[in-house]
């Protein structure tokens, strides 16, 4: 499989059946050595530099119903919240004076934030960080909304794409929900000219390894500036309450795989990945990702962004979490830097 890999590193593409098999004959030693690889490239891309994103999660409504998810709509037991303007901005100043150069906003699919509150929440940001990028994590939106965002200043969108089968999409979403659609979305914000994410949960119910081929093929195809990845893990108020997480095996894997098929990409090393292993983070950096997306939501409101149990750092302040991941990546040959972290096409 060694050399999958390195035609992988060299051309940066793979046919179906050379992904189907790299993802099918696996072994400890080709894992490692995938993982090796990445490291490396991540290297000769960025350096020893790791960006790190303030996430604000500043609304946990939503009108979806993603059976994977805890915070959809049908779980009555999530106790529900909005932030305000001023609590967003009370956020970002606190990011800021910690040398977060990223925001981003994420939130269910929450109607309460109509276009006009968005658009003025995001000229209010860019007006007061003109330095910062701004990056928007808040679902399906129509072409004329991702425009309006865009033209009020945001930078960066991520819109995980799921998984790019339509009939798994179809075993994870109500049938409301269309994966189409969403792949529609990332292609528009492509063309609004957002550094765009897209992505998948590794070890999603019914996940299969063709499944994953179609995955990164998407993946090659969208050629995104971002990919999220981590594992799915159950939340007890959800159909998938009893279903196993994504290993730690598989994310790392798939992770230096993206890096090596998508060298420049900005790849982050999850929370989720945090939370099945305690060097998930530092594991998922040595195996491709760059980048780290501490928590700057208010303490008061983090236990009820529950997406799954068991998610890390729910009790600790923003200020906590920025130091404890400058350690955990110092202590891997990282550092954390203050910098909006965009999209680099030149090597170094
Ligand atoms: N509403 C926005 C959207 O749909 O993109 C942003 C919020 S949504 C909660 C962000 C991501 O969380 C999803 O794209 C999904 O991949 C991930 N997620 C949701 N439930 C999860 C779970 N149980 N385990 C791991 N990741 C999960
Ligand atoms: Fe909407 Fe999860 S179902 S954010």
């Amino acid at each position: 499989m060694k050399h999958l890999i390195d035609k992988l590193r060299r051309e940066q593409d793979l046919s179906a059946e050379e992904f189907r098999m790299l993802l099918t004959e696996r072994s400890k030693e080709t894992d490692l050595y995938a993982r090796e690889q990445a490291d490396q490239v991540r290297q000769q891309v960025y350096g020893n530099e790791i960006y790190v994103r303030g996430l604000i999660e500043f609304t946990n409504y939503c009108k979806n119903d993603c059976y994977y998810c805890g915070i959809r709509r049908s779980n009555r037991n999530a106790q529900r919240y909005r932030l305000t303007e001023e609590d967003i901005l009370v956020c970002c100043r606190e990011g800021y004076e910690l040398g977060f150069r990223t925001f981003v906003l994420q939130g269910g699919e929450d109607g309460y934030y109509t276009d006009e509150k968005l658009v003025s929440l995001i000229r209010g940001i860019k007006e007061i960080y003109p330095d910062c990028a701004l990056t928007l994590s808040i679902g399906e939106k129509s072409e004329e909304s991702y425009r309006a965002y865009r033209e009020a200043g945001a930078d960066r969108y991520l819109l995980r794409h799921e998984t790019a089968c339509e009939e798994h999409y179809r075993k994870l979403h109500p049938a409301e929900m269309s994966g189409e659609n969403r792949r529609n979305c990332l292609r528009i914000l492509k063309k609004l000219g957002y550094q765009t994410g897209a992505g998948f949960m590794v070890g999603s119910p019914f996940q299969t390894v063709d499944d994953l081929v179609e995955d990164f093929l998407f993946l090659k195809e969208l050629d995104p500036e971002m990919v999220g990845i981590g594992p799915f893990i159950a939340h007890q108020d959800t159909p998938f309450h009893d279903r196993e997480s994504g290993t730690l095996e598989d994310t790392l894997f798939y992770l230096a795989l993206l890096r090596l098929m998508l060298p420049n990409v900005l790849l982050p090393a999850t929370t989720a990945l945090g939370t099945i292993h305690p060097k998930g983070r530092e594991l998922g950096v040595r195996s491709g990702a760059n980048v780290v997306m501490p928590n700057l939501s208010p303490v008061s409101v983090r236990k009820k962004y529950m997406l799954y149990d068991g998610k890390i750092c729910t009790g600790d302040e923003a200020a906590e979490c920025r130091y404890c991941l400058s350690r955990r990546m110092e202590a891997i040959g990282c550092q954390i830097v203050t910098d909006r972290g965009d999209y680099r096409t030149v090597h170094r």
